[in-house]
């Protein structure tokens, strides 16, 4: 499965997919695509040898779809992507493109909730549980069907640092697993008919009958 990955800032999630794709050959990182020219996470993909591609315009859909198109994409992972993926691309790669975000959606998400922010307004909600969220991408921030949660628990002790560490941790395990499950189930991330996740992260079974060779 050929993935490409959006990022914005320091790339250790990206780090923790490059990994595992390094372990399997389900699933491979064609080319990261960034909205920011500096980011660490350009430099972790150049250092593995995987192509980079620094957009003028993150707004530009035709442009971005150039880029996943070229390097022949089949699923799109959101690795600390901070722009708003335009409405054609979204479509163009339906339950083909995931987000992981750091806290449990739809709680502590939208437009504005990233990085220090979520943990902060985990705390100040006096939460003693948060966790992550890997979701499918849709045209508003964090609104997609969610794919795949972990919880995290939260000390009392914890101040933003402490929990972002501890979320983060979790986010390099759940991220690649999901990926690579919906490598293994064809790329396309079809939900349970009940809601919520893979169950146990295997293909759903309407799914899991059209992969098997009959
Ligand atoms: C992570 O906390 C992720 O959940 C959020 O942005 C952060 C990215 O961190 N979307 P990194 O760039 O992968 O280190």
């Amino acid at each position: 499965m050929r993935v490409a990955v959006l990022v914005s800032g320091s790339g250790t999630n990206l780090q923790a997919l490059l990994s595992a794709c390094e372990a399997t050959h389900d699933a491979r990182v064609v080319v990261v695509v960034s909205d920011r020219p500096g980011s660490k996470a350009l430099v972790r993909a150049t250092d593995a040898g995987v192509a980079t591609h620094v957009l003028d315009d993150p707004a530009d859909g035709p442009a971005l779809l150039a880029v996943l198109r070229r390097h022949q994409a089949e699923l799109v992972v959101l690795a600390g992507y901070l722009k708003l993926v335009p409405a054609d691309v979204v479509r163009a790669f339906a339950d083909r493109m995931l987000n992981i975000h750091p806290a449990l959606l739809p709680s502590f998400g939208g437009r504005g909730m990233y990085g220090r922010r979520v943990h902060e307004a985990v705390l100040g909600a006096g939460a003693t549980l948060s966790g992550v969220t890997v979701h499918l991408v849709t045209a508003e921030y964090d609104r997609g069907p969610i794919v795949a949660q972990w919880p995290v628990p939260v000390a009392a002790e914890d101040t933003a640092e402490t929990l972002a560490a501890r979320v983060l941790a979790v986010e390099h395990q759940l991220l690649p697993a999901v990926v690579l499950a919906a490598a293994r189930a064809g790329g396309v991330v079809r939900l349970l008919p009940h809601g919520g996740a893979f169950a146990a992260l295997a293909p759903p079974p309407d799914l899991a009958r059209q992969l098997t060779p009959s």
